[in-house]
């Protein structure tokens, strides 16, 4: 059997006649940017997220950058966030003049710790960007209380946690933004590049409508340095439908995620887990493991792709060693040495799933 690590377009099966109809209709309309479908689809995402506005974006990385933009983050703040994500966590940081402070993760969640965070605060330090790694919200509660207590911003970065939530709220809708991505493998992904920022302040989010537009506001009066960011409206169209099945699809990776736990709990690799009741998405699934690498080669041999996320961490990599501040990174550092993803995605049939959970548990017998 061959499992690939994704498969994309297999997640447009199920609604293949009404995206198929949906892409002619824009093809056919001539209205490609910002038009309806973009407004439908930020009106159908605030909904399902629970924040008053979305700002619908071309891609997550443009949602952080301009979410930290649009709340005047700029040169001489600090932004702490952490140092076992994509690097767009901290480009976005960079992209506004500000320095990323590194705050080391948890072992079992791979979020930042909590615990860490007032330490690294200084007089500079203007927001927490914290990042819902995998799927997992990170610890909301304490970050919050952290950001009230010092006076600071926070801007979630859920680019793979479309769908988590974290006691009776969803990802994105707890922090003053979240940035979202529609990257064609996250939980939500649209069939090329995009994204969304969910904002409860509705004068940020008119900030963010003109920053994505080269700074145009009311009257065509060009008021900021604005960007060219805006969704396409093809995207817009396919993201529709699969928003309105998004907790189906959430639903089956968690269903597979349970039945890798159950096959590999006994095996002693660090399985994934939801602390304090928060719904994991699994945009992706990954353990800790003492042999990656042989077992990595043994999976692929067997017909498994599997993912390496994240050998090393952002400060070890040449850019971000110069711009970072950190102290100590001692458990991203180590669980870059361990983790192995194994494919994880809404249409992987019962059999994919079994093979991948059995091979793997023989593997790590
Ligand atoms: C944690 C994280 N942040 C930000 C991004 C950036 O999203 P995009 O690829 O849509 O720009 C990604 C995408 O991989 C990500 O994983």
């Amino acid at each position: 059997m061959k499992i690939p690590y994704f498969a994309p377009a297999r997640s447009l099966e199920p609604i293949a006649a009404e995206v198929n109809a949906r892409l002619l209709e824009v093809a056919h309309s001539g209205a490609y940017i910002l038009g309806r479908n973009v407004a439908a689809l930020e009106a159908q995402a605030a909904g399902y997220l629970g924040t008053p506005e979305t700002v619908a974006l071309n891609s997550g990385t443009d949602a952080l950058h301009l979410a930290l933009a649009a709340l005047g983050i700029g040169p001489g703040d600090e932004v702490v966030t952490s140092p076992y994500t994509f690097a767009a966590t901290v480009e976005a940081i960079e992209y506004v003049g500000a320095t990323p402070v590194l705050v080391d993760i948890e072992a079992h969640t791979f979020n930042i710790d909590a615990g860490l965070i007032e330490a690294a605060i200084t007089g500079s330090t203007r927001a927490i960007l914290p990042v819902h790694m995998f799927g997992l919200p990170a610890d909301m509660p304490a970050i919050m209380a952290i950001a009230d207590e010092h006076g600071l911003r926070v801007v979630e970065d859920c680019a793979q946690s479309f769908g988590a939530a974290v006691g009776g709220r969803k990802v994105g809708a707890i922090g003053d933004c979240g940035a979202h991505s529609f990257y064609p493998t996250k939980t939500l992904g649209g069939i090329g590049d995009g994204g969304l920022v969910s904002v409860r302040d509705p004068d940020l989010a008119r900030r963010m409508r003109m920053l994505r537009n080269h700074g145009i506001g009311d009257g065509g009066e060009h008021s900021y340095l604005g960007f060219n960011s805006r969704l396409d409206e093809i995207q817009a169209a396919v993201l529709i439908p699969k928003l309105a099945r998004i907790d189906t699809s959430n639903d089956r990776r968690r269903e597979i995620a349970a039945r890798y736990n159950e096959a590999l709990s006994a095996t002693g690799a660090a399985v994934p887990g939801a602390p304090g009741g928060a719904r994991h998405v699994y945009g992706y699934y990954t353990i800790c493991i003492e042999n990656r690498d042989e077992v990595r080669a043994k999976l692929g041999e067997a017909g498994i792709a599997t993912a390496v996320y994240y050998a090393k961490p952002l400060h070890r990599h040449e850019h971000f060693s110069k711009t970072c501040r950190w102290t100590s990174l001692d458990v991203a550092e180590a669980l870059g040495k361990r983790v192995i993803s194994l494919p994880v995605f809404p249409e992987m049939t019962d059999e994919e799933v079994d093979y991948v959970a059995s091979t793997t548990a023989s593997l790590l017998a």
